[in-house]
């Protein structure tokens, strides 16, 4: 199945990415994905644009792409510009889109959920280092885990006060791979069966794609409760 991902536009050029999880609500990261209220509430709206498909390269322009503007933008309350602990945002559509072959919400990863070292994933994005920086471009990454113990887990790579628990890191220790800055926002999935599941949301990085830095996400699987009571999704 295929999953959107969304491009959020401000004056008529991307700015972040987001995912499209029910027909009227996109998750997307705080920072910097929702700054800008002001132009909510003086009427411009945001136009934000839900494209297909995830999975091969793709110019902006895609004759299944739709728009909306977005009417409610929801910061998790807990949101830590400092530290970036969670980096997560819901954006409420103004109107719901219609499910078609080419627009389809992803799936989120429950509270229980644990995606061991090694889970092979993907990240989309419209992000820096690109053809022209409007190229969405699909990069494979390694999630790596969060565990204190070992000499190339996450918290080790960063700092323990950086990684909190509300964070999971995706790269090749190598480097090379990694979303970058105008990713934010996007999905970090991984395949289960033929679903595609939300892992993470595009969060932050030290410089992009650096050796024994990789990416780090918002982890979605914490954030269940909160999406369900906002949005109703089960
Ligand atoms: N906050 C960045 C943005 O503005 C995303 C950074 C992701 N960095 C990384 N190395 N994975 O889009």
């Amino acid at each position: 199945s295929l999953y959107c991902i969304a491009s959020l536009h401000r004056s008529g050029s991307h700015f972040c990415g987001g995912s499209l999880i029910n027909n009227e609500w996109v998750l997307t990261a705080s920072n910097p994905c929702n700054y800008k209220k002001k132009y909510l509430f003086n009427g411009c709206g945001e136009c934000l644009t839900l494209v297909l498909p995830p999975y091969s390269s793709t110019s902006l322009t895609n004759a299944n792409e739709v728009s909306r503007n977005v009417s409610q933008i929801i910061k998790h309350p807990a949101y830590n510009s400092i530290t970036e602990d969670n980096d997560i945002t819901l954006l409420h559509l103004s109107s719901p889109v219609t499910f078609t072959d080419h627009i389809r919400p992803v799936c989120l990863a429950s509270a229980n959920s644990t995606f061991f070292k090694s889970t092979v994933s993907w990240v989309t994005g419209w992000g820096n280092i690109r053809t022209g920086g409007k190229v969405l471009i699909l990069l494979t990454l390694i999630i790596h885990n969060i565990l204190y113990y070992c000499s190339t887990d996450c918290k080790c790579l960063y700092g323990v006060s950086t990684i909190t628990d509300n964070m999971l890191c995706a790269g090749p220790l190598e480097g090379g791979k990694d979303s970058c800055q105008g990713d934010s926002g996007g999905p970090l999935v991984s395949k289960q069966g033929s679903v595609w599941v939300q892992s993470g949301v595009v969060s932050f990085g030290n410089g992009c794609a650096l050796p024994n830095l990789p990416g780090v996400y918002a982890r979605v699987s914490k954030y269940q409760n909160w999406i369900n009571d906002l949005t109703g999704i089960e």
